[in-house]
């Protein structure tokens, strides 16, 4: 816990004196001042996290004091303490933005108890502005290729419309960010933005997930449920990988659309809903339909505005943007020391293919910042897929069996260390896999580091585009 650093301004030695005892006493770090002008100097120099200042001084005055102090540390609470405490000065301090007004003889309770508030105060509006930042930039689109300037024009047109949008697009480049960011662009961006991963549901639960069932409606509803469509009420619900819905629930849903309302399983009641539907999905819809596997209606319906995000290889000039981002991100996000890049590694990475786009970069980026050793990542310090493209196309299939278990040790066949790498690469991959190649997630689920997840990334020469 760090020490917060308090500002006393007083004329009066006895009182400065008695503060700081106080005040240290207390855990608190003291800083001294006799006069307004001094104690102005301070907290330009010494960057104090609290003033407790007098009002009656010689020469500058608190309150003028205190005005100034508002103007220059706009976030820096004030608490002031005069022994002339007649209302009127409380009014006009508080009015100037004091945090709060004590009035001399003061006990130290009272003025440590004012002092906690003030501290807590800040801190809780110090970490809402760091979470709100963190969740901005988590949402933030990067990019400043023509096609993405044309993805986020269509988001801006799509935004403040009820309209369906159907967005499609290869795994990894961003549907899910388009959805979110039209949802917090809308006239409903105060309501719930509700999720649905349509894959992920098995068939047999997915209408009660989305339209909700009474109790008692088949084995197991041992409760009530609202559905997604209910919770979304008034808000968007985001119909995530929509091309893996069964034409049953293909139906179901598209007489919600048509009709705006619900019924739950198991009730007759049919209740009214007001809800944005956004779609996505990394199929061919159009091709599904000709496979008799999409209903045709259900896609007209959805794709009211289509939003097509091209994959990152179309768009290299995005590459180093993005890079550049995430080492950031992961940089703030790690505590960890600013790296830079050689142009020779920003230009490999900008050549290469990003099969997993987006997702697979940021994974690359994370890794390398952990990876690498020095303040300045080069070339050696991209995967070897990065490096030296085309040369581990065709996957693990072309690999070499030595590539399997490190490239140091080449292992006969059939030995029982080849079959643990296989059976721990066969593993890893598998659940890299089930968690869509996030790294902190998987490793988390592994319960293993995220830096032995990489190692092992490496040793295995696991890759998203060779294995996801
Ligand atoms: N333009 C962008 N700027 C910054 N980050 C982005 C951008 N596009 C995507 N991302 C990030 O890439 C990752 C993958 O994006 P997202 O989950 O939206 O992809 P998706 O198309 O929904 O993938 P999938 O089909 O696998 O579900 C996320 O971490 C997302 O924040
Ligand atoms: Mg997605």
């Amino acid at each position: 816990m760090p020490k917060f650093r308090i500002l006393v301004i007083d004329d009066e030695a006895a009182i400065r004196d008695s503060l700081r005892m106080t005040l240290e006493y207390e855990g608190y770090e003291c800083i001294l001042a006799a006069t307004g002008p001094e104690g102005l100097t301070l907290a330009d120099r010494e960057l104090p996290d609290l003033v407790l200042l007098d009002v009656k001084m010689p020469g500058m005055d608190g309150l003028e004091v205190l005005e100034r102090l508002r103007a220059a540390h706009e976030t820096l609470p004030v608490i002031v303490v005069s022994g002339h405490g007649t209302i009127s000065t409380a009014v006009e301090a508080t009015k100037k933005g004091a945090f709060d007004f004590i009035e001399k003889p003061f006990a130290s309770d009272r003025v440590l108890l004012s002092l906690r508030h003030a501290l807590d105060q800040r801190q809780l509006r110090d970490e809402n502005r760091t979470l709100k930042r963190a969740v901005e930039v988590r949402h933030q689109m990067i990019g400043d290729s023509a096609a993405l300037r044309s993805v986020m024009t269509a988001i801006g047109k799509a935004a403040p419309t009820n309209a369906t949008v159907l967005i499609q697009g290869e795994s990894g480049v961003g549907k899910e960010l388009v959805a979110r960011t039209i949802h917090r662009n809308s006239l409903r961006s105060r309501e719930r933005f509700v999720q649905v991963n349509c894959a992920a549901i098995p068939e047999e639960l997915i209408e009660s997930e989305l339209f909700g069932h009474e109790k008692g409606s088949f084995t197991g509803a041992t409760e009530k449920q609202t559905g997604k469509f209910e919770q979304a009420d008034r808000g968007t619900i985001f119909l995530d990988e929509v091309g893996d819905m069964s034409p049953k629930t293909q139906a179901k849903v598209l007489r919600v659309l048509q009709e705006g309302e619900v019924e739950r399983l198991g009730s007759a009641r049919t209740i009214k809903v007001d809800v944005r539907v956004i779609a996505a999905t990394n199929k061919n819809l159009e091709e599904e339909i000709e496979k008799g596997n999409f209903r045709e209606d259900l896609y007209f319906r959805l794709a009211v505005i289509p939003i097509y995000v091209p994959p990152l290889r179309e768009r290299p000039e995005d590459v180093p943007l993005l890079v550049r981002h995430y080492m950031d991100y992961f940089c703030r996000e790690s505590n960890a020391r600013p790296r830079r890049i050689t142009n020779a590694a920003m230009e490999a990475l900008s050549r290469y293919r990003w099969k997993g786009n987006i997702r697979e970069l940021r994974n690359t980026v994370e890794r390398m910042m952990i990876m690498a050793p020095g303040d300045t990542i080069d070339l050696p310090d991209l995967p070897g897929a990065v490096r030296t493209p085309g040369a581990t196309t065709g996957g693990r299939v072309a690999a070499p069996a030595h590539a399997v278990s490190g490239a140091s040790e080449a292992v006969a066949p059939g030995t029982l260390r080849e079959f643990k790498d296989n059976a721990e690469r066969a593993f890893l991959v598998q659940k890299l896999r089930e968690h869509g190649w996030n790294i902190s997630k998987t490793a988390e689920v592994i319960d293993t580091p995220r830096s032995n997840l990489y190692k092992k990334l490496e040793q295995y020469q696991i890759s998203q585009e060779s294995d996801g």
